[in-house]
């Protein structure tokens, strides 16, 4: 199927006015882009809980520090567009910087709670206020029935249902389990960056923390299972920003073992850093 592309928020609410009408349902799979199966496993999910699909292409520059990847996001329109496409999206909407802030834009969602859990926003202090901006502009934008997003990037899916949450944001936020390959590396646009070798390496963030989560299931203690974990990644050349287990949903510290887990982890591979995390 072909998608139909829009490109200004006038275009996308004529799209949406007539679902409307026609008393159908819609979810949103916002995207920057760079599309592979982890986000067309979204596009599918969506399917399965709605009539309409909008998946959502932006390359946010407000979630980007001055350091970061901005300049070098892959970006692939045509692929993008084919490959959401094929997965059965009826319509993507591709802002311009320029329209989604427009000259004068200053206006950013403050958050707590989970944004602040000392995870991301400890090594990228910018990165959710502008994840909740766009989003929260989005889910005005689209006026969609369902949001889906990924479990990959964990702490982002807390931040983001919460966000909807404490704002009235009619929509419902639904998390998506991680879309892996084969080996069980996390699906990720950034594993472009990744050298032949390092791909191989990248690989013990997913393995390293499933023993960790099957030590801590056997009793071990929290602490223990995490501080193995780490060193078990640093003595494989990985750079660890962090590896934690946390409660599942409100990413505080656990208090007792017997709270839903989640450990997390965030770990520098060469110029690349990659996230993980899986249920204990
Ligand atoms: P992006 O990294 O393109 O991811 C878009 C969505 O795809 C997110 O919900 C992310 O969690 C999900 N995703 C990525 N890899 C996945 C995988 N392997 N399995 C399942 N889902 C996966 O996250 C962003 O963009 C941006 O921050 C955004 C929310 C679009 C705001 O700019």
């Amino acid at each position: 199927m072909k998608p139909k592309l829009v490109r200004t928020v006038a275009a996308l609410r004529r799209e949406t006015a007539s679902w409307r009408k026609q008393g159908l349902r819609y979810a949103v799979v916002p995207t920057m882009g760079a599309i592979h199966e982890g986000h067309t496993h979204l596009v599918s999910k969506g399917l399965k809980r709605a009539d309409r699909v909008i998946a959502t292409i932006f390359v946010n520059p407000k979630q980007f520090a001055a350091n970061e990847d901005l300049d070098k996001y892959p970006r692939d329109e045509e692929g993008d567009v084919r490959k959401l496409g094929a997965a059965g999206t009826h319509l993507i909407f591709l802002p311009s910087p320029g329209d989604m802030y427009a000259p004068g834009f200053t206006t950013t969602v403050t958050l707590g709670g989970p944004a602040k859990a000392g995870l991301e926003d400890k090594f990228r202090p910018q990165f959710f206020d502008g994840v909740a901006t766009v989003v929260a502009k989005l889910f005005i934008q689209t006026g969609a029935d369902y949001a889906m997003f990924g479990e990959k990037d964990y702490q982002q899916l807390k931040v983001v249902t919460r966000m909807a949450k404490d704002l009235d944001i009619p929509i419902e936020v639904i998390g998506v389990p991680t879309v892996r390959d084969p080996d069980g590396l996390a699906k990720s646009s950034r594993n472009v960056y990744l050298s032949k070798p390092e791909r191989q390496h990248a690989l013990a963030i997913y393995s390293t923390l499933t023993h960790a989560a099957e030590h801590i299931r056997a009793g071990q203690n929290l602490q223990s299972a995490i501080r193995a974990a780490t060193r078990t990644l640093m003595a494989l050349g990985f750079k660890v920003d962090y590896v934690t287990v946390r409660n599942a949903d409100t990413l505080a510290i656990p208090q007792h073992r017997d709270e839903p887990l989640r450990l997390i982890a965030a770990a520098w591979l060469g110029k690349t850093r990659l996230i993980d995390n899986i249920p204990v």
